[in-house]
């Protein structure tokens, strides 16, 4: 595994605080150009920027893009862009989520068809053109992160729309990672547990809940070590879910309760 310096960061779906605390992890290691491809770019410059230590003149620079991942032909003319200002990324972080009102039963067909395309249909399309880019050309190590979810092991019942297309971007970015093998090109797949951020804003902490700071820093340590394969954060969810996706389904419904 050759490890990966991390000159230009492309984060899709910009404006996440997950994705803010893995730049402000990575930075520091030789990053220079951080792209945040977000719907609100400007939005995204100001999070970011928070979460980046204080600034020195070896701080990296941090430009906005406006991009959508519902527009699956925008992936193509943003990475062009980002090549042309700033040189093709070293990692590219996709960080696109909507977690809707939390629940599964009640929601109509345009709001499930919107989170499958927002968490699945569009994610997936946006990795399929980053992965032929960054593997066409020659290099040493270049990462694709992308930010699942344990809420995709085992789907809850006031979840398994969110956590159904979590499941379906995950599996596809394990095939891909597959696919990948022998260019360089790794991808690791990131399967947070619950995580205080905006998305969360308002729900009852789960058990094991953890910070952005806290994924930020395993996404990082993988990235920078040429890591690939699956991280869960915290490590611990990684054998318990291991244990909870074989449940009985009876069990598993008293297990997951409501929550
Ligand atoms: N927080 C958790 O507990 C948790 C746990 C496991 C996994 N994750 C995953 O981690 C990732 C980051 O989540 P987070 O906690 O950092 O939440 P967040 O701050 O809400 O980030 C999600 C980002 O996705 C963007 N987004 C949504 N729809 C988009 C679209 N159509 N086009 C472009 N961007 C879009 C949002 O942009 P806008 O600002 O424009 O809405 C927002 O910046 C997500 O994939 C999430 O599923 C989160």
């Amino acid at each position: 595994m050759a490890a990966i310096t991390p000159g230009t960061v492309l984060v899709l779906g910009g404006g996440s605080d997950i994705g803010a605390a893995c730049v402000a992890a990575l930075a520091g290691n030789g990053l220079r150009d951080v792209v945040l491809a977000a719907r609100d770019p400007e939005a995204a410059v100001r999070t970011v920027t928070a979460a980046l230590p204080e600034p020195t003149d070896d701080s990296p620079r941090v430009h906005g893009l406006t991009w959508d991942a519902l527009d699956v032909g925008a992936t193509g003319p943003l990475l062009d862009e980002v090549v042309d200002r700033w040189g093709l990324p070293d990692v590219v972080v996709v960080a696109v989520g909507l977690l809707g009102h939390h629940a599964g039963l009640g929601l109509g067909p345009a709001q499930v068809d919107e989170m499958v395309r927002t968490n699945f249909a569009g994610p997936a399309a946006a990795l399929a053109v980053v992965a032929e880019r960054l593997a066409a050309e020659p290099g040493t190590g270049r990462s694709i992160v992308v930010l699942s979810s344990v809420a995709g092991v085992r789907p809850r019942r006031s979840n398994f729309v969110y956590g159904s297309s979590k499941a379906g971007v995950d599996a596809f970015a394990q095939g891909l990672g597959d696919a990948l093998a022998g260019t360089p090109v790794r991808v690791l797949v990131v399967r947070p547990g619950f995580v205080r951020s905006s998305m969360t804003e308002g729900l009852d902490p789960a058990p094991f809940a953890t910070d952005p700071d806290t994924v930020g820093r395993a996404v990082a340590r993988a990235v920078l070590s040429g890591r690939s394969g699956v991280v869960s954060v915290p490590g611990v969810l990684r054998p318990l879910f291991g244990v909870l996706r074989l449940l009985p389904r009876p069990w598993w419904q008293r297990v997951a309760g409501d929550r």
